[in-house]
């Protein structure tokens, strides 16, 4: 079998999931954050080394506050809490996106895992908070002009390497499987220039209740596209 080596998930269909069952939308968030817990263990055992999990977008900060207020909530907990798990299995974890627009105490503790975790090598999970693919390439190419202008680079010094080079996922090699999942097949500002290349799987089923049987769904059709496009 042919397994991706990093796999970016959006988890969408939290509030869907919520709806369906007469419960607000931050139930569907919190069972979403259930669900995180034990994907990310099963993808490690079947032995993917990256996973890149969408979070919160750069246009979630619209979503109502009660909303918004929820879902830092359980990303502070979870950066508090449950992520220690991944730091005694060796995991690396990492952080894209405009850390700067949450809580003083949230960047805070995302720069300590960054440090603490940098040389752990058996997984890495990344967590994309307050990203936006178009943002970050913006900034990048601020960036490289930036060079330009002091004369640092020259025009044709300005490659696809560069870019990628620049952009806030230099750490990580582009995603081999981006997965959507509860049916919606865009990809909503995520990784917009990594996933040139990527394979796309778009399962009906809502975030919450992914699990250890829609991954093996999801690698099992990975594995088939390769082998039929001859794909290395
Ligand atoms: C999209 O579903 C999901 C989000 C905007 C949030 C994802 C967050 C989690 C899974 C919570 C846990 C995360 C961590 C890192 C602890 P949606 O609300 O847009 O669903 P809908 O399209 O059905 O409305």
């Amino acid at each position: 079998m042919n397994i991706p080596h990093h796999v970016a998930i959006i988890m969408d269909g939290n509030g869907r999931w919520a709806q369906k069952r007469g419960l607000p939308r931050t139930a569907g968030h919190k069972a979403g954050g259930e669900t995180l817990k034990k994907i990310l263990p099963y993808l490690k055992k079947r032995g993917v080394k990256v996973v890149t999990l969408y979070a919160f977008s750069s246009e979630n900060w619209a979503r109502p506050k009660e909303e918004v207020d929820t879902l830092i909530k359980l990303f502070r907990d979870y950066l508090n809490g449950d992520i220690s798990e991944l730091k005694k299995q060796k995991t690396r974890i990492s952080f894209i996106g405009n850390r700067h627009k949450f809580p003083a105490d949230i960047v805070q503790k995302m720069n300590e895992l960054e440090l603490d975790t940098e040389n752990n090598n058996e997984f890495h999970v990344v967590l994309a908070l307050s990203y936006g693919a178009r943002d970050d390439i913006t900034e990048a190419v601020k960036q490289i002009v930036g060079q330009a202008v002091i004369g640092m680079i020259k025009g044709d010094e300005i490659t696809q390497n560069l870019i990628s080079e620049t952009l806030s996922t230099h750490h990580i090699p582009n995603p081999d499987l981006i997965i959507r999942t509860s049916g919606e097949q865009r990809l909503s500002n995520f990784l917009l220039w990594e996933a040139a290349y990527s394979e796309f799987y778009f399962p009906k089923v809502h975030w919450p209740d992914f699990n250890e049987t829609e991954v093996d769904k999801a690698l099992e059709v990975y594995t088939y596209r390769n082998r039929r496009f001859g794909k290395i």
